[in-house]
């Protein structure tokens, strides 16, 4: 199915080159919607400027090359050169009928499937997982499912913090107060609490400080009980991701653990080897790298830590070792790091240095994925009102309740109520994440997100829930619509296009990790729908041809809405 934007580049792409030779065949396009036309191009501004020539008469040039093709109906020229451009109306119809039959609804898969790895999520063990971890889990599960969609081969990576000295204090703390206990309170995801207590006695007692540092040698040299009782405190915080994932409907499982400690064997292998390459270098005791380009406010170059003066290997070792792994490992062509836009500066300088000691060749793609902050009213940190941490899972009971709250009055039975509630609450916490630019902060607020109106997940699934509701009513299977669309009216037409270009919103937001503009994209669907629906009857349209092509194009959006839903983890209630 052409995406009409992608078939016009194509188009104009040969007129550029019938008019004005090779040299300009690939010349920018420069194809955007527009109010006059279907869209507007703007390409003989630039080009007229380059050759010398009017941009007028270029544009009249190119707009008569265009006019032959059969996909468009007019080429015209106006103001100082732009080509307006309006479709052929067989052609639109013909395209978004074969849409509505193509079980993949127009979305080509890549031409060349790559295998990605997805670092994302990863919370720490035995620390708070805190509402930015919520949002790198829900941008991060929305982008495998779009690449898993289109057919890449997806590793998820969810590298979480298992490892490092605090583990000393807290297998202490966890001796102390018994496993058992230690169970009950990191299976319900008292982390904190669990954490501060441990951090509260190193801090104030020198004998447990002592044995925390004992522990830490056991530890790394692999003693059996500090083993045993280590991964007990890692299963037990495992526990409460798993419950978060699960419910909130994050695809990521124990299979797709790649924790720190998995690293742990490799990391003096890395420090010889860069050391020996001459990428790392001893400073003040320490081996650190230092990575061209990347200088502190004393201008003296920045050092990325490998071992410190102790001997101890920290974060930055870890990354280098799996940013190898990953490369020579898993043969990976694309890796990429959905984190907190806090970290951009230590991701750089782990990418710049595997460059350097040739660990990441110029065929891979390395990115970090900067996520903004999730902050409250106060634009700070979202915290609770007595300060503290929020624990997830009370968001997401809260959302939940709130959700029932807003759909209370349209449902009798309670089993029903609860359930729809849980998908209202759940694809509006989510849909927050989704919808706003990933490296942007955002106000978590419960009653914008859970709103019935604007760019919200409610709104979203509500949409799908009318247009069922459309179906039922007259006693149709919404499956079964088959077309054929014709598009007359001004609605009918901007709902076709914006189903064509469905292709393009689900491409571009895997490409550039923006699940917000599929969100968007989506949202802009649902507006046009809404539109139609006013403006066009659909079940008391004037004729049989009318009203089975209204019904095709409702069912094909309800399927677009769905599927579109779908790969950003939103949960698609049948009813609402
Ligand atoms: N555990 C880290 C944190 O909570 C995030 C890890 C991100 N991934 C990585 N490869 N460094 O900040």
């Amino acid at each position: 199915m052409p995406d009409p934007q992608a078939a016009l580049a194509a188009l104009m792409s040969t007129a550029l080159h019938a008019g004005y030779g090779p040299d300009f065949a690939h010349t920018d396009p420069v194809i955007r919607p527009s109010v006059f036309a279907d869209f507007q191009s703007n390409v003989a501004l630039a080009l007229g400027k380059r050759i010398s020539q009017p941009p007028r008469e270029v544009a009249s040039v190119l707009a008569a090359h265009l006019a032959d093709a059969e996909l468009i109906e007019r080429a015209e020229v106006s103001g100082p050169g732009f080509i307006n451009i309006t479709l052929s109306e067989g052609w639109i119809a013909a395209a978004v009928t074969a849409q509505l039959t193509d079980e993949r609804l127009g979305v080509q898969q890549a031409g060349q499937p790559a295998r990605v790895v997805v670092d994302y999520s990863a919370p720490n063990v035995a620390k708070e997982m805190h509402v930015g971890h919520l949002r790198t889990t829900v941008v991060g599960d929305a982008f495998v499912r779009v690449l898993e969609f289109l057919g890449h081969d997806v590793i998820r990576a969810n590298h979480i913090g298992d490892w490092g000295t605090n583990f000393g204090m807290l297998l202490e703390h966890l001796v102390d107060i018994g496993e058992e206990a230690a169970y009950a309170q990191l299976a319900a995801g008292e982390i904190n609490a669990f954490y501060q207590a441990a951090k509260l006695k190193f801090d104030a007692d020198p004998e447990f400080a002592d044995r925390s540092r004992r522990r830490v040698v056991a530890l790394q040299a692999g003693e059996q009980e500090t083993l045993r009782l280590w991964e007990m405190l890692v299963n037990d915080s495992k526990q409460y991701y798993n419950a978060i994932y699960l419910r909130l409907g994050v695809t990521l499982t124990d299979t797709d653990l790649a924790p720190e400690s998995f690293y742990n064997p490799m990391l003096q292998g890395v420090c010889d080897d860069l050391e020996l390459a001459g990428v790392a270098t001893i400073s003040e005791g320490a081996l650190c790298a230092f990575p061209p380009g990347f200088t502190g406010r004393d201008g003296r170059p920045l050092p990325l830590i490998l071992r410190k003066s102790d001997g101890g290997y920290g974060y930055g070792t870890t990354d280098m070792a799996a940013i190898r792994y990953r490369v020579t490992g898993l043969r990976a062509d694309r890796i990429t790091y959905v984190v907190g836009s806090e970290q951009a500066q230590h991701f750089a300088m782990v990418f710049a240095t595997a460059r350097q000691a040739g660990w990441l060749p110029d065929s891979v793609r390395a990115e970090h994925v900067p996520i903004g902050m999730v902050t409250g009213a106060d634009k700070r940190r979202f915290r609770s009102r007595s300060g503290q941490s929020v624990k997830l899972i009370d968001l997401i009971e809260e959302a939940i309740f709130r959700a029932e709250e807003v759909i209370k009055d349209r449902y009798d039975d309670p089993g029903l109520r609860a359930q729809i509630a849980e998908s209202v609450g759940i694809g509006a916490l989510k849909y927050a994440d989704l919808s706003v630019a990933r490296d942007s902060s955002y106000v978590l607020d419960f009653d914008r997100m859970l709103a019935l109106t604007g760019n919200t997940g409610p709104y979203l699934q509500y949409a799908t829930a009318r247009i069922r509701s459309i179906f039922a009513r007259a006693e149709l299977d919404p499956a079964l619509a088959a077309g054929p669309i014709i598009v007359g009216e001004h609605a009918e037409r901007a709902l076709a296009l914006r189903l064509l270009g469905f292709d393009a919103a689900v491409s571009q937001s895997a490409d550039t990790v923006e699940p917000h503009k599929l969100a968007a994209y989506l949202f802009d669907l649902a507006s046009d729908f809404t539109a139609f629906y006013e403006q066009c009857p659909v079940l008391k349209a004037a004729d049989a041809k009318t009203r089975l092509s209204r019904l095709a194009m409702a069912a094909l959006t309800l399927k677009v809405l769905a599927l579109g839903l779908e790969l950003l983890g939103i949960p698609v209630p049948e009813r609402m």
